[in-house]
């Protein structure tokens, strides 16, 4: 296990950080128009798409779930591009908006883990405008969508389901480019757990700690509010009880609903609130060393927890709490206890081991440290030295 932290923090206040957690901070939530949650609401996509009279139905999905396609049980002539690829690039999203552009859906459908939804956003609006991608990065820069739009996750991490966000990576800059618009927020969002049971373990535990640090990010993050808190250390504290069970056992349904409502919790946190140093620091992995989002995050989690401490002491301690791990204020047990909680799901911690080279640290610190949208929301300032830092303690 690595030792040493980043730098050495003064050790936290136990206090409420009276600044964190500001309830007069005006805040604007969006949630999907229906939102169905439970095992076996999967029937309800059939009845939406009928109630609406959809006849070309395009699911966009990854090659797992396109041969599945049939448990959605759509009217009309389906059509399904069953190409996406795990973080998505956007070769990838070319393909599936060219696709939907000869198909010409009344509904799209996202029917996936994190990467199909999110393509899934972008192809409903992009399938009947010809405004190309660089045109809509950003925040509300889409100007309409046209045709319905579905979701059903398969994965609980990514939240994807709730929001307004879609990542796509661009393979030149070897970042991801976030388009957040409220057009892309579902008309219909279906968590049905059951569709979760045959994810496997490795990608279980990663998408786990996934959404968990949607939770802790946004619940230490500068911009915390109190309507997201609710669910941020909620969805911790299911994660912190379900996440080694579903690791430990696939089919074990009490485990899987409580972590898809923990991801959708996660979900929840991204819109008004959104993510800080974890996500920044662990992107560089995706984007230059095609790690999955999820591993990716979970490497990175312990680090950032940790560093943050000295600012976030009282709420990192009640994620502590939530993940039944011991509450106590010193960075480096908070550091210890939550590697090992990530390391005992079988997660590979080490840079080195997933095969990043040495030589590129110090880049994908410059890269990390760019990602102002997220780090400028962190609850403490984190340079580019202390990234640095974090990647080479984690290597
Ligand atoms: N929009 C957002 O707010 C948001 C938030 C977090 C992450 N993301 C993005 O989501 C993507 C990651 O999504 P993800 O972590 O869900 O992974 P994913 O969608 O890439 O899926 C990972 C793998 O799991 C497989 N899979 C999916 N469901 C399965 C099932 N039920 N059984 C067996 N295998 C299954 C897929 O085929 C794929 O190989 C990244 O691109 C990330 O940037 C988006
Ligand atoms: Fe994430």
């Amino acid at each position: 296990m690595p030792s040493g932290l980043p730098s050495a923090p003064p050790r936290p206040s136990l206090e409420i950080e009276p600044t964190m957690t500001n309830a007069f901070t005006p805040i604007e939530i969006l949630r999907p128009t229906i939102l169905e949650f439970g095992n076996g609401t999967i029937t309800a996509a059939a009845r939406f798409a009928e109630r609406i009279d959809a006849r070309r139905p395009l699911v966009i999905s990854d090659p797992f779930n396109a041969r599945r396609v049939d448990t959605l049980a759509l009217p009309g002539a389906v059509k399904v591009f069953g190409e996406v690829k795990p973080e998505p690039d956007l070769p990838n999203l070319e393909k599936a908006v060219a696709m939907a552009k000869e198909a010409k859906p009344d509904l799209v459908v996202g029917f996936g883990g994190g990467s199909a939804m999110d393509l899934a956003k972008l192809v409903a609006v992009m399938c009947t405008s010809d405004v190309p991608f660089a045109d809509i990065v950003g925040p509300e820069k889409v100007t309409g969508r046209s045709v319905a739009l579905m979701q059903v996750p398969t994965t609980s991490g990514t939240g994807s389901e709730a929001g307004t966000r879609a990542l796509v990576t661009d393979p030149v800059r070897q970042n991801k480019q976030a388009v957040q618009s409220r057009f892309m927020l579902a008309d219909i969002a279906i968590v049905d757990p059951d569709l979760t049971m045959t994810v496997p373990k490795e990608i279980t535990a990663a998408t786990g700690v996934d959404a968990l640090a949607h939770c802790v990010e946004a619940y230490t993050s500068r911009k915390a509010h109190p309507m997201i808190d609710l669910y941020a250390l909620e969805g911790a504290r299911l994660v912190g009880r379900y996440l080694k069970r579903a690791v430990a056992d696939g089919g074990d349904r009490e485990a899987r609903a409580g972590l898809s409502l923990a991801s959708l919790y996660g979900g929840y946190c991204l819109g008004p609130v959104n993510t800080t140093a974890g996500h920044a620091v662990a992107y560089p992995l995706g984007t230059r060393h095609h790690i999955a989002h999820g591993l990716a995050c979970a490497v990175i989690f312990p680090h950032t927890l940790a560093f943050n401490m000295s600012a976030v002491g009282a709420k990192t301690v009640a994620v502590l709490g939530a993940l039944g791990l011991p509450e106590q204020s010193d960075p480096k047990l908070a550091f210890d206890a939550t590697y090992a909680f990530c390391k005992n799901l079988g997660v590979e911690m080490r840079l080195s081991a997933l095969g990043v080279p040495k030589n590129d640290l110090g880049v994908m610190a410059d890269e990390a440290h760019a990602i102002r949208r997220l780090l400028d929301n962190n609850p403490r300032d984190l340079s580019r030295d202390a990234i640095l830092n974090m990647y080479e303690v984690a290597f």
